[in-house]
C-alpha cells in the first residue's frame, strides 16, 4: 500500500488546547496508507516548502484537510499553504494533462479532496435567522470550489458542530466514525470511496 495514499494536512494553532482535532490527527497518525502532516509543527514559522509539498501532494490520492473552523474558514497556516503550494499552474492546468504533474498538468485533477473540521457553534447557529446567519454548507462554498477548480473530486465533509459542548460519547463516535471512513478511503477498492452523499456529521 503506498504509505502516502491519503495526505492529511493537520493545522491547529494551538494543538495542546485541541479537544476534538488533535484525537482526530492522532486516529489518522496511526492508521495505515495515511500521512498525517502537522504543518504547525513542521512550518512554526509559516516558510512552506513548496517543492516538497507539491511532491507530498503528487504521491497522494487523497487530500484531507483536518482542522477546526475558524472565521468561518481554515486556519491561517492552512490558507498560507493553499495559497503557496496550489499554485495556479500546477494545481490548475487542463483536466487532459494529468500525466506528469508538473507545471500546468493539472497535477490535482482526479485526486479526491476531503474536509474534515469542528466547529465551536452548534449546528442550529447556522441558518437564516441564527447567530451565524446562514446555513453552515453556505461555508463550504469556498472549499468546495477551490477543490472543483483543481479538478479534484469533493467528497462529503466530516464534520463536528458544538466542539466544546459534546458529550465524550458523541465524540468518540466522531473519532471512530472518522477512522472508518479514513480506511475506506485507504483501501485500494473503488467500492470503498464514496461515503454518503451530504455532510457527514459522524455522529
Ligand atoms: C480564531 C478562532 C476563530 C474561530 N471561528 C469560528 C467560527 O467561525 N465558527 C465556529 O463555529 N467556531 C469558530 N471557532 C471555534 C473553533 O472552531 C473551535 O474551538 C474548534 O473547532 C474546536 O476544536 P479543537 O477542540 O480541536 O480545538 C473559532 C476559534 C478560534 C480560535
Amino acid at each position: 500500500m503506498n504509505p502516502n495514499r491519503l495526505l492529511v494536512l493537520y493545522a491547529h494553532a494551538a494543538p495542546h488546547l485541541s479537544r476534538v482535532n488533535r484525537r482526530l490527527a492522532d486516529c489518522a497518525r496511526l492508521s495505515e496508507g495515511v500521512f498525517l502532516h502537522d504543518l504547525y509543527e513542521t512550518y512554526p514559522d509559516f516558510y512552506i516548502d513548496v517543492a516538497r509539498e507539491q511532491a507530498l501532494v503528487a504521491q497522494a490520492e487523497v487530500l484531507v484537510f483536518l482542522h477546526p473552523l475558524q472565521w468561518y474558514g481554515m486556519p491561517a497556516l492552512m490558507k498560507e499553504w493553499v495559497d503557496c503550494v496550489l499554485t495556479e499552474s500546477w494545481a490548475c492546468g487542463s483536466a487532459g494533462n494529468t500525466g506528469s504533474g508538473g507545471a500546468g498538468s493539472g497535477a490535482l485533477h482526479g485526486k479526491r479532496f476531503w474536509l474534515v473540521a469542528s466547529t465551536g457553534s452548534g449546528a442550529d447557529d447556522y441558518a437564516v435567522g441564527a447567530r451565524h446567519g446562514r446555513p453552515f454548507a453556505d461555508f463550504l462554498a469556498p472549499f468546495e470550489q477551490t477543490a472543483a477548480l483543481c479538478g479534484m473530486q469533493w467528497l462529503p465533509p466530516h464534520i463536528l458542530h458544538a466542539a466544546h459542548a459534546v458529550d465524550a460519547a458523541t465524540l468518540d463516535a466522531h473519532v471512530a466514525r472518522f477512522g472508518e471512513l479514513l480506511q475506506g478511503l485507504a483501501a485500494p477498492s473503488p467500492l470503498n470511496l464514496g461515503h454518503s452523499a451530504g455532510v457527514d456529521n459522524g455522529i
